[in-house]
């Protein structure tokens, strides 16, 4: 038996850890806090304690006393802050090609929908896509989870999307398990093959809304390679009741509901989620009073993705506020993926959420740490330090939580630690 109280990693010396839990006393010496849904536990001269790949403890290094230390690798963060792996809950990284030449057009005038309606967009990754072999896929993205692990992100989730036939989406589901399986990062699979009609059944669309619920979510069911099931419920894709009939497929099929919802215009799709038991809806840069109750009154985490705003050159940023406010889950993610976000840097979203949508420093950090953690369904398991949790930690070039957002995307990124090893890439 291994002895459970004996470390193999602790961090000493740590100036303020941030443990993504509450606080449980009520002041605070940042009185920006006092208008913050969120008050977070600080612990300073903290010490964390990791066994297999799980933490011991995390408190005062005085402590530590109760820990087996005598064989563990000893880090001293000298006074720097400490704070759990950042989860990116949304992206689409797994893809071919690049679509700068869009990027150039919007910079212009030409507005989203325009350039999809003109055979640009979702489409044109999709025929790239379709050429591309696993390797190539699985390489590129690699490298891109690489660089994001350096901004501190630990845990990402993978959405299929770019594939839209059986074999071309359990092809997407399969690079994303070879990366589940030999990358460091933690990855959630999605399967969403709901997230355009393809060319081949533009004068077909129910028959595409059959093939998904039909063929392509009972394969990738039993094949056992994605944990939930997505739609982009928008005008032009796919309406409330095919999204309806997509998630509760999926649902049928074991795997739990999320979706794209309100993002240009307002269909419903967030209320019909949220009826669903659905664990996200993600974007609502277009929600409604009736979408934000529905929220508010659920355990539905709100996803918010301010570097699509940004990147889409648009200024209707989530109602963040109004959520948080309300007592809506609030949660942010990049939306990674090669039309409408590039970013892949969580604490420069942070900056977005706070700079653009009046979030606090605490209420952002939460949204990539715990809330991205519900996203995923894993706030038993990520997004926080405390005994029991993944060992997965980031130590900072910072001595305060606020630097995050502050320093606008500086490489502030000293270590990350994931099941308890220091992450290093070739
Ligand atoms: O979340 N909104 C739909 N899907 C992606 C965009 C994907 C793409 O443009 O390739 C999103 O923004
Ligand atoms: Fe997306």
């Amino acid at each position: 038996m291994e002895d459970i109280n004996k470390a193999d990693l602790v961090v000493i010396g740590i100036g303020q850890a941030y443990t993504a839990r509450p606080a449980t006393s009520g002041k605070y010496s940042d009185p920006s806090l006092e208008r913050s849904t969120f008050k977070p536990e600080l612990i300073a001269n903290a010490a964390i304690a990791c066994s297999n790949g799980r933490i011991l403890h995390v408190g005062a290094e005085e402590g530590l006393e109760e820990v087996d230390t005598s064989e563990a690798l000893i880090v001293d963060a000298e006074g720097r802050l400490v704070t759990p792996g950042l989860v990116d809950c949304h992206t689409h990284l797994v893809f071919d090609g690049s679509r700068h030449d869009e990027y150039a057009m919007r910079c212009m005038g030409s507005s989203y929908p325009e350039i999809a309606t003109a055979g640009g967009g979702i489409l044109s990754t999709v025929r790239k896509f379709r050429e591309a072999g696993e390797d190539l896929l699985f390489d590129s993205a690699q490298a891109r989870m690489a660089a994001m692990a350096f901004t501190g992100t630990t845990t990402v989730e993978i959405k299929s999307g770019y594939g839209l036939s059986t074999e071309e989406e359990l092809k997407a589901l399969s690079v994303i398990g070879r990366l589940a399986d030999e990358e460091p990062l933690r990855v959630v699979p999605t399967f969403m093959g709901a997230h355009e009609v393809p060319d081949e059944y533009r004068s077909d669309r129910a028959g595409y809304v059959d093939l998904v619920v039909e063929e392509m979510i009972p394969a990738a069911s039993e094949q056992g390679i994605a944990r939930f099931c997505d739609v982009f419920c928008e005008k032009g894709v796919f309406d409330v009741d095919e999204s309806e009939r997509i998630l509760r497929a999926g649902i049928e099929h074991g795997l739990g509901a999320k979706i794209h919802s309100d993002e240009f215009e307002t269909l419903g799709g967030t209320e019909m989620a949220v009826s669903m038991g659905a664990v996200s809806a993600e974007h609502l840069t277009a929600l409604t009073d009736a979408g934000l109750e529905a929220l508010a009154s659920s355990a539905t985490t709100a996803v918010l993705l301010p570097g699509t705003t940004l990147f889409l050159g648009k200024g209707d940023y989530a109602p963040a506020r109004a959520l948080l406010d309300r007592g809506a889950q609030v949660a942010l993610a990049t939306d990674f993926n090669p039309g409408s976000s590039t970013f892949l840097s969580l604490p420069l979203i942070t900056t977005i959420a706070c700079s653009q949508m009046g979030m606090h420093p605490a209420e952002a950090l939460q949204g990539v740490t715990t809330n991205a953690a519900r996203a995923v369904g894993l706030e038993e398991e990520v997004g926080r330090l405390e005994a029991g949790y993944a060992a997965d930690l980031v130590i900072w070039d910072a001595d305060d939580y606020r630097m995050i957002p502050y320093a606008a995307g500086h490489p502030l990124v000293l270590f990350v630690v994931i099941e308890g090893e220091i992450v290093t890439f070739d």
